[in-house]
Parts: structure tokens; C-alpha cells; sequence
């Protein structure tokens, strides 16, 4: 989609990736502790939802917590747990009001069972919305993402649902992202140059921008200069 961008006329990348990362140091920076940064950068998100909108991009997809995230202390993950149940059950007013439909990919068999119920509640209120298509990686890894499509596709090999040859597009229809298009731009904050195991197979053709940006201070700002920096780029998919 084109679209007119302080003055300039832009190519608006239609699925953008975000690794919100950098919010223990931005609460490290000001002598606080950890989960005062994530709360910060749950509040920045609520808005670059809305931003992202008014840019025009269709599909935001950030990686909140990843299947190596439990690792930290148990203070922390139970922080981000907590930050997690108001933010899911705060989502549905805010989506009703954006009309913006939220998916969350990951591995849920280990999360607790109130957020996966509001989880189910969220993706169900949300699932008529037809603007911003929002999804939250939760206890995402891409290869455990892999590996839980392909014990699947086996599955259903055996049991003759599916036929063989496997195709790269029978993978990535068995994939937790089976229904929204690569991304076309994955944006990494907190100056780290890493995938840190996120959409690791649907990030094969992206273009990526690094920001030493930390999370919580992110701002339709930076997210313009990732759509800046986007536009520069020659997308050529291996041919010329
Ligand atoms: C990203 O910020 C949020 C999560 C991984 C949950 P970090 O918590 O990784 O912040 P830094 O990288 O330690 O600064
Ligand atoms: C990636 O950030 C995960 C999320 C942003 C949720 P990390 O901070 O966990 O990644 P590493 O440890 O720096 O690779
Ligand atoms: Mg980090």
C-alpha cells in the first residue's frame, strides 16, 4: 500500500514484526526494577497498536515472551505474568475499539490455565474485527514452533489425511502463523543484531532494522524511521 508520509509518498509495509526488546535496561537506567520496564513497554505497545493503524500497515505480530524467557527469575516471569492477565483482559476494549483482531501464537499447553482461557476469550471477542491484525507471540520459539507443525504434518501423513511430497507452503500452513502472510519488515529495538528464535522460518525474505531504540521508549517516531528505512531497501528475492 502507498500512502503520504510527512510529505513523502511511501510504500507501507504491510506486515510488520517487532522483538520489543531493551526493558530491563530502560528500568535499569532509572534505578528500577525489571518489571518496571515491562510494564512501561506493555503501555508503549497499547499505542503503536494505534499507530501502526494509522500508518496503514495490516499486521503487527511482537514477541512478548519466548520459550527461553523462562530461564529468569521466578520474580520476573511472574511479573510478566501478571502484566499479561490485565493486558489480555484490557485488549478487548481496546480492539472493540480499533476494531482490531488478535491472534496469539506459541505454545500454550504451558501457561496457566486463566490465561489461556483469556486468551480464548480475547481471539474469540476480536475475531470479527477487520482492521489491524494484532498477534501476540506468547511462549513462542520458532523452532518449537517447527517442531510442534511437524509432529502434526506427520501426524496427518500417517493417518492419510495429508499426501506426500511435503512442500515448503504445507510447512507453513501447519505453522501457528498459518493464517497472516510473512512479515515484510522486522523491526529489532534495544541494539541487539539477533533473531533470538523468533518466526525464524517466516523471516526468510524480510528486511530487517536494529534501533539502539529501547522498547519503552519507542514511538510512532521510530516506527516511521523503520518505514523510512524500509523504503530504501531493493527487495529482490534472489533475482536481479
Ligand atoms: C524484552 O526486554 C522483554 C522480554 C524479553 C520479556 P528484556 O527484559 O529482554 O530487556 P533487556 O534486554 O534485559 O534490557
Ligand atoms: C527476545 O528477547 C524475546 C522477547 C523480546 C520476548 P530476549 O531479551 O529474551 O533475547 P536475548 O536473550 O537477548 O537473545
Ligand atoms: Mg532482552
Amino acid at each position: 500500500m502507498e500512502k503520504v508520509i510527512d510529505g513523502k509518498k511511501l510504500n507501507i509495509p504491510e506486515h510488520v514484526a517487532i522483538i520489543m526488546d531493551g526493558n530491563g535496561r530502560w528500568a535499569k537506567k532509572r534505578l528500577m526494577p525489571r518489571n518496571f520496564g515491562h510494564k512501561q513497554g506493555a503501555k508503549v505497545l497499547e499505542q503503536i497498536c494505534e499507530d501502526a493503524d494509522t500508518l496503514g500497515i495490516k499486521y503487527l505480530t511482537v514477541y512478548a515472551f519466548s520459550t527461553e524467557n523462562w530461564k529468569r527469575s521466578v520474580e520476573e516471569v511472574t511479573g510478566i505474568m501478571n502484566l499479561l492477565r490485565d493486558y489480555l483482559v484490557n485488549c478487548i476494549e481496546r480492539a472493540s475499539k480499533n476494531n482490531m483482531r488478535v491472534r496469539v501464537i506459541g505454545d500454550r499447553t504451558a501457561l496457566d490455565k486463566d490465561i489461556v482461557e483469556k486468551i480464548e476469550e480475547l481471539e474469540k471477542a476480536t475475531s470479527v474485527y477487520d482492521g489491524l491484525n494484532f498477534t501476540i507471540a506468547l511462549n513462542y520459539g520458532g523452532r518449537d514452533e517447527i517442531r510442534r507443525g511437524v509432529t502434526r504434518l506427520v501426524e496427518d501423513i500417517r493417518s492419510g489425511k495429508v499426501d506426500e511430497p511435503i512442500t515448503e507452503a504445507m510447512i507453513s500452513s501447519y505453522l501457528d502463523t498459518s493464517d497472516i502472510p510473512d512479515p515484510d519488515l522486522l523491526i529489532r529495538t534495544s541494539g541487539e543484531l539477533r533473531l533470538s528464535n523468533y518466526l525464524i522460518w517466516q523471516l526468510a525474505y524480510t528486511e530487517f532494522y536494529f534501533t539502539d531504540c529501547l522498547w519503552p521508549d519507542f514511538d510512532m517516531e521510530e516506527l516511521k524511521k523503520a518505514v523510512f528505512y524500509y523504503n530504501d531497501r531493493d527487495r529482490r528475492y534472489g533475482g536481479v
